[in-house]
């Protein structure tokens, strides 16, 4: 039985969180963090995590990157794994994770589904077969709502395309004005918002009279929450380090 904390509790995927976790027979819903206080599926959530009187074994942090430190501190305080599926980390951020993860088990992904992470692997691999002759450009779209840009999944994607290529490349995102010809150097990422849109990614690979689309279409918001209490199972009772989407495929 894995105690499971859900930071964000009462955010759009906090809420489906919990509600797979309190009908998950492998996992208890011990409660959730958020601004506000409040009940959800019979479990308290609190407004601080020092308000938390148990220990969970997992914490699943929907909430924001400005929470980061809140989370991490809970983690590492209590030996309790963290899944961190909020995105919009900054530098200092990806540091206090890794420092977080010498202490206790952390997994990070800016994108929960399955398929996004066998997009991020074609992905590599088309880089690495089309090399240079082909321009790569990332689209993605998400409702407005949604509070950073580009998404993390674009940014995950966009590594993943440079890391195939084996080349330079350097990130543009969006362009306006006077902007010259297309560098070969440049990898495009644009952010749509509008609606409900839960989240599309297109990677666009333009060659010379013909081009290549790989695509991801998220459907329902369900497949993110279904694969933090995945994760959270995976890692609970894993040494201290840092885990991610590939572990838990492979694992
Ligand atoms: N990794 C993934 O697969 C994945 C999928 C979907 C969304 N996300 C990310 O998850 C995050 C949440 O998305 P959402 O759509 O549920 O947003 P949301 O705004 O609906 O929910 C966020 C919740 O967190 C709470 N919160 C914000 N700051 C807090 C703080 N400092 N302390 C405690 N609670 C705080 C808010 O009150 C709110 O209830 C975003 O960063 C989003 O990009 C990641």
């Amino acid at each position: 039985m894995v105690k499971i904390l859900v930071s964000g509790m009462l955010g759009h995927m906090g809420r489906l969180v919990a509600e797979l976790a309190d009908a998950d027979k492998e996992c208890e819903l011990l409660g959730g963090v958020d601004l506000r206080t409040g009940e959800l599926f019979g479990a308290p959530v609190y407004a601080s995590f020092a308000d938390v009187p148990e220990r969970a074994d997992a914490v699943i942090d929907f909430s924001s990157a400005a929470n980061l430190a809140n989370v991490l501190g809970y983690a590492t305080k209590n030996r309790c794994a963290a899944v961190l599926a909020a995105t919009g980390y900054t530098e200092d951020d990806l540091r206090a994770i890794e420092e977080a993860s010498k202490q206790t088990a952390v997994f990070k992904t800016a994108n929960l589904s399955v398929g996004i992470n066998l997009l991020q692997k074609l992905v590599r691999e088309a880089a690495a077969f089309l090399g240079d002759a082909f321009d790569i450009e990332i689209v993605e779209k998400h409702h407005n709502l949604k509070k950073d840009a580009p998404s993390g999944t674009a940014l995950m994607l966009a590594e993943s395309a440079a890391e195939g290529c084996g080349a330079d490349k350097h990130f543009i995102y969006g362009r306006e004005g006077m902007v010259g010809a297309r560098d070969k150097s440049e990898i495009g990422i644009h952010a749509v918002r509008g609606g409900t849109i839960v989240g599309e990614h297109e990677v666009l690979f333009a060659g010379e009279d013909e081009i290549v689309t790989l695509s991801h279409s998220a459907r329902s918001k369900k497949v993110f929450a279904s694969g933090a209490i995945a994760a959270a199972k995976f890692i609970f009772g894993k040494p201290a380090g840092k885990y991610d989407m590939r572990d838990l495929l492979n694992g």
